[in-house]
């Protein structure tokens, strides 16, 4: 089945090396998306596998065993067929070529554990940055096996990223590392290259376009700060399909916030339609009247079934909660999943790129929040400044409305 398959150029020269035996102890496919590193490290690892002995265990892992099966397991089975590649997430196990494949997530710093005192013939790690680094440390450590190897793929990251750091620039380490670039993926249609270039710009362009490990500096959403006018509408849109709501709650000088979220038909869109901000101190009481008002308000307005609050607070949570059901409004109040800031910072952006974001001018403190963010200067980590100095509680709120719904969205650009 492998010899059916056509590779790209860079992907011929990857496996040249397999074959000619020039593979390091570590090796690491890096740069832009879409440029088909998981794609061909997957034929690589199987490959290499199927050449090693059957009584070592190996390893397959990313940030959490869901990314795994959708972005590995499931790709490399489509690739060797099922008869030679078999795993069950529940086990956290497979059989690769007969081999004993165990499966793991890298998601947090305890994660260590799990792995330790284990003796590895290989492993295979998708998605590198997103590694807490006591994870690794320990995998390599269970590198023991003689010939053992690592393969590996990421996007880049900041400069100080402790993969950069400690293992791409240190001379010492054994490690191979080969730049992918979109471009360099020719079973990409060029019109579809054309449109994912296009829904990067500034810092975000030079890692996941260029490949570069560059810091974001300055302020977080260029192309809104540069021109806010461009994304403010005075009505809200007629075609929307239906809206969801974000909140966070204040307390220590922040403020307690709501954003009212519309998304278009066919998701090409979405628009800020309406927002509450009060940062002054306010009663359990008072706050649950102010959000039971608003979310009342958005119901009247559209079509809304759905509201994400900041599950810190689950207390509030309940009596927002409460308060609802005693006022006959009918909504569902989940607890908001606060995924990676990074990754919703990135969100916009590139919705923002793509001129799929609008904003209600009313919503005056959210315009104001996305025209100030800025990256916290002088640090090692990218994070987004959030020292009471800026109003990051708009955007918060914001970004719960929308956290269900970022694939989706991202995926609609991709169809159209
Ligand atoms: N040689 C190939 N033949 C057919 N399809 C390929 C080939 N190489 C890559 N692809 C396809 O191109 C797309 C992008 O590849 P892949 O997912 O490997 O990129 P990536 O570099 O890992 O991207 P990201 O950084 O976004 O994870 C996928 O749909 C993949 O199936
Ligand atoms: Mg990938």
């Amino acid at each position: 089945m492998l010899n059916k398959l056509t590779f790209t150029q860079k992907q011929s020269e990857l496996m040249g090396l397999l074959k000619s035996g020039k593979l390091h102890r570590l090796n690491l496919l890096e740069g832009s998306v879409r440029s088909g590193k998981t794609w061909i490290s997957l034929i690589l690892w199987a490959a290499w596998v199927s050449q090693r002995p059957t009584d070592h265990a190996y390893m397959m892992c990313a940030k959490t065993l869901q990314t795994l099966k959708r972005n590995c397991l499931m790709p490399l089975q489509d690739l060797v067929g099922i008869n030679h590649f078999t795993f069950s997430l529940s086990t956290k196990e497979g059989k690769l070529f007969g081999r004993k494949i165990l499966l793991e997530g890298a998601n947090d710093e305890r994660s260590e554990n799990k792995i330790r005192g284990l003796t590895l013939g290989g492993a295979y790690c998708d998605e590198l940055t997103l590694f807490p680094q006591p994870f690794f440390a320990m995998l390599l450590s269970r590198l023991s096996v003689s010939g053992a190897k690592l393969i590996a793929t990421t996007n880049p990251d900041v400069p100080t990223h402790w993969l950069k750091k400690e293992y791409i620039d240190k001379k010492d380490v054994d490690m191979l590392t080969i730049k992918f670039l979109i471009d360099d993926n020719t079973t990409l249609p060029k019109d579809y290259i054309a449109s994912i270039k296009k829904e990067y710009t500034g810092v975000f362009y030079e890692r996941f376009i260029r490949g570069c490990w560059v810091a974001a500096q300055g302020v977080c959403y260029p192309q809104f700060a540069d021109d806010p006018a461009r994304y403010i509408i005075d009505t809200p849109p007629d075609d929307i399909m239906f809206v969801t709501i974000g909140g966070d709650f204040g307390g220590n000088n922040s403020a307690h916030t709501l954003n009212a979220t519309g998304y278009l038909r066919g998701f090409k869109s979405i628009v800020t339609l309406d927002e509450y901000y009060r940062k002054e101190t306010i009663t359990p009481q008072q706050l649950e009247t102010d959000f039971c008002n608003f979310i009342e308000g958005v119901c009247r307005r559209w079509k809304c079934t759905d509201v994400y609050l900041d599950s810190a607070e689950q207390l509030l949570i309940k009596g927002v909660r409460l308060a609802a059901q005693k006022r006959g409004i009918k909504v569902i109040i989940h607890n908001a999943r606060k995924g990676s800031i990074n990754g919703r910072i990135l969100f916009y952006n590139r919705l923002i790129a793509a001129d799929r974001y609008k904003i209600v001018s009313c919503c005056k403190h959210t315009i104001e929040a996305f025209q100030t963010a800025i990256w916290t200067p002088d640090t090692t980590v990218e994070k987004r400044l959030d020292d009471g100095s800026i109003n990051i509680d708009s955007l918060d709120a914001q970004e719960y409305s929308t956290e269900k719904y970022m694939s989706r969205l991202i995926d609609a650009e991709r169809r159209s």
